[in-house]
């Protein structure tokens, strides 16, 4: 039977027996599962860990202070943040399609860890990579047994195929829950362990259509009101979490004062899971919708409707792309 410390003690073994006396990159997301796999291998190889945080501008308000300030108080890790929005956005300039765009962001990711690792060359060769790949992210993106792809997770599906770095993957047996476990059972604080899942690829496939600038900002702006609404009311450890889809293509005409305006829908997508491989759609309380509703609309520029997913997983997945 398998305890949360004896995952710990194994897979620490296994990071070391790998790595040897070896360097080690890896990306954090701000979110549990890179956290967590970062404080393991650290647990491992101690400083020759060096994290890197890339700011794709695809990310959530406030999500880059929170990482610099809180993982790096909470752990004492090696952090280096990159700024590659001008380089994410670029890529993606044109592109609609969610596989596409999936692929585009995992590549992209790939490329600034390549960057990391030559302007590391003084202090050695990072030649490890490492990521917080969880069991249902090698599933979704059709590499369990018999799995069809569903969606190419970027750090399964998503990786270049010309990759150089060696993959060192110490959840990949895990589900979200036992990685929670984990990270409590290493020391992290209850703020990065409890939080809710947020995707790699970031707000890039929550925006349906092309991802531009201006549509980032928006969709930034409704999704911070909604989280902190849904934080307000007390709801956040009773949700799986809640992502805000902004519908880019689609227009619809409204009134606001005594003008005509002619705007975009978000949807709000309130899941309840245990492990994301199904979901159901959460009953949020009618006063907590009708306050993100009314603050979006009021308050968000581009948006004139706001718009309930009560789709469960299957057949909708969490994400809409
Ligand atoms: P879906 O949309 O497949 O999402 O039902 C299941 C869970 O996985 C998250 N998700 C991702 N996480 N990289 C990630 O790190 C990805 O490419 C990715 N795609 C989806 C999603 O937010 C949900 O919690």
């Amino acid at each position: 039977q398998w305890t949360t410390s004896s995952i710990v003690d194994e897979q620490v073994a296994r990071i070391r027996e790998q790595i040897g006396d070896g360097k080690a990159i890896c990306g954090l997301s701000g979110g549990v599962d890179s956290a967590v796999a970062a404080a393991l291998v650290q647990k491992a190889i101690g400083d020759r860990l060096t994290c890197v945080f890339v700011d794709h501008g695809l990310l959530r308000a406030g999500e880059r202070a929170q990482v610099e300030r809180d993982y790096v108080a909470a752990t004492g890790i090696k952090l280096v943040t990159v700024d590659a929005r001008e380089r994410f956005l670029t890529a993606l300039a044109g592109v609609t399609d969610p596989e596409q765009k999936r692929k585009i962001i995992g590549r992209e990711f790939i490329r600034v860890f390549e960057q990391a690792e030559r302007d590391l060359k003084a202090e050695g060769d990072y030649r490890f990579l490492v990521q917080g790949t969880l069991y249902p992210d090698v599933v979704e993106s059709g590499g369990g047994a018999g799995a069809a792809n569903i969606k190419s997770h970027h750090n399964v599906g998503g990786l270049p195929d010309d990759l150089q770095f060696e993959l060192v993957e110490p959840l990949r047996a895990l589900f979200k829950d036992e990685v929670r476990r984990v990270g409590t059972e290493l020391g992290l604080p209850e703020t990065i362990v409890q939080r809710q899942p947020f995707p790699g690829p970031g707000l890039g496939i929550r925006i349906i259509g092309e991802v531009t600038q201006e549509r980032l900002d928006t969709l930034r702006q409704a999704d911070a009101i909604a989280r902190e609404e849904l934080t307000l009311a007390g709801l956040d450890r009773s949700i799986w979490q809640c992502p805000v889809v902004l519908l880019a293509d689609v227009r619809s005409v409204g009134v606001q004062g005594d003008g005509r305006t002619y705007g975009h829908p978000v949807v709000l997508r309130p899941v309840s899971s245990e492990d994301a491989m199904t979901a159901d759609w959460t009953r949020l309380p009618y006063e907590v919708l009708e306050r993100i509703s009314t603050r979006i609309t009021n308050e968000v520029a581009e948006v004139n409707r706001v718009v309930l997913d009560v789709t469960s997983k299957p057949p909708g997945t969490i994400e809409w792309e």
